[in-house]
């Protein structure tokens, strides 16, 4: 397993690791959740994610007892927690106000059985909360050493930088990483308004949906499986994925992933779902991609994405973008080039 920073820190992150979202403590319970763990774990996956919300709190639960009854050594692992959409729904127990953020992370820890994680997310920006107040709260749970280091989730370039801003006046730490959606299917918002700031303050992301929802697996291109995450999830968010498949756009999307399938089979030799997956990690700012799975199987056999990271080549990645048609355009320069300021070959 590869290593890389996570972002702006120097904590060394496997290139893949694995969340708890929907299928930990949710669709998969018991033994098999202790089963998928282990099955990363062997293959060299020790960073885990979850958040307060997930299966309200029972990710954390399920994931802390396994952590346990594996017997792993803390320092061997990462874990990582969201905060922000709490697990109860009254007003202060949500969001990033200090009161939640504070309250929110001690009870993380006692769902985990921890003493800290390593870091911890603001799960969404909350427009309600200063953000001195923000940068304050999280940079107590740091203190307090309830967590070793913090970062974003879904925030906007705007937002991050604010961040940054506020932290360099105050003599505080900034957000290290910024946990995001990044797939072929979604590359604006991680590629064009992310560009100034991965340079900048070195960001790095920690992906998550890189398959989009299993979307990029190929195996809804004829309908729904029975045993699929949107033939099993009841929530309205999959009722609606369902009708955008079926939908023009949805549809238009199926078309491609067929031909992404077709060339990741023929001139890869692989899945489609590896494809897409070492198509996110052969990007040098991401730090980590998150992988989901309901099965152990599912892990791995979505780590020999590694072994076709190397097979995506220039002239690959251009017939990629071809096929998906959404590479991002780059900022305008207007004839002035480097625009940079840490570039060494710099204009001025
Ligand atoms: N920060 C945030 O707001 C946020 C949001 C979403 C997720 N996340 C994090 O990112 C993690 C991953 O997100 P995700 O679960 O959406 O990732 P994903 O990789 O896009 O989807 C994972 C799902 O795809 C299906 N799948 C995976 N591998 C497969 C394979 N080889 N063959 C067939 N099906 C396969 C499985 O679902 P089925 O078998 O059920 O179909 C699996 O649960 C989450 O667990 C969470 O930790 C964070
Ligand atoms: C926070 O909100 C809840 C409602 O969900 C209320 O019961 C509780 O008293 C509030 N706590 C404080 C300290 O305001
Ligand atoms: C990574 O970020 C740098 C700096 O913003 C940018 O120039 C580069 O294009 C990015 N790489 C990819 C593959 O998106």
């Amino acid at each position: 397993m590869p290593f890389r920073l996570l972002g702006n820190s120097g904590l060394r992150v496997p290139l893949f690791s694995l969340g708890g979202w929907l299928t930990l403590g949710g669709s998969v319970k018991g033994d098999p959740v202790k089963e998928i763990i282990k099955a990363a774990w062997e293959n060299g996956i020790n960073m885990f994610d979850t958040a307060e919300s997930y299966a309200g709190g029972q990710s954390e639960i399920e994931m802390g007892r396994v952590i346990k009854e594996l017997n792993f050594r803390r320092s061997d692992l990462i874990i990582t927690t969201k905060l922000f959409w709490g697990v109860r729904k009254g007003p202060n127990d949500t969001g990033l106000s200090r009161k939640h953020i504070i309250e929110g992370t001690r009870e993380s820890l006692q769902r985990l059985g921890l003493e800290y994680v390593d870091v911890i997310f603001a799960h969404r920006a909350d427009h309600s909360v200063p953000m001195e107040e923000v940068v304050r709260a999280f940079n107590f749970v740091i203190d307090k050493g309830y967590a070793l280091y913090w970062g974003t989730s879904e925030w906007s370039a705007q937002q991050i930088e604010e961040a940054h801003h506020v932290a360099t006046k105050l003599g505080l730490i900034a957000p290290i990483a910024e946990q995001c959606e990044h797939h072929l299917l979604h590359r604006d918002h991680p590629e064009r308004e992310f560009a100034p700031l991965y340079r900048k303050y070195n960001l790095g992301t920690m992906v998550f949906s890189p398959l989009f929802g299993g979307i990029l697996t190929g195996k809804y291109n004829n309908g729904i499986p029975d045993d699929s995450r949107l033939a099993v999830e009841q929530e309205d968010q999959f009722k609606r994925k369902i009708e955008f498949l079926k939908s023009p756009e949805g549809q238009r999307q199926i078309e491609i992933i067929r031909k992404l399938s077709d060339l990741a089979e023929k001139e890869l030799g692989c899945k489609m779902s590896q494809l897409a997956l070492a198509w996110v990690a052969r990007n040098p700012n991401t730090s980590s991609v998150i992988l989901g799975a309901s099965k152990p199987e599912q892990v791995r056999d979505n780590l020999k994405a590694l072994e076709v990271i190397p097979k995506l080549t220039p002239a690959v990645l251009a017939k990629i973008d071809d096929i998906v048609g959404n590479k991002p355009a780059p900022w305008p320069t207007y004839g002035r080039l480097a625009l940079d300021p840490l570039s060494k070959f710099s204009v001025l």
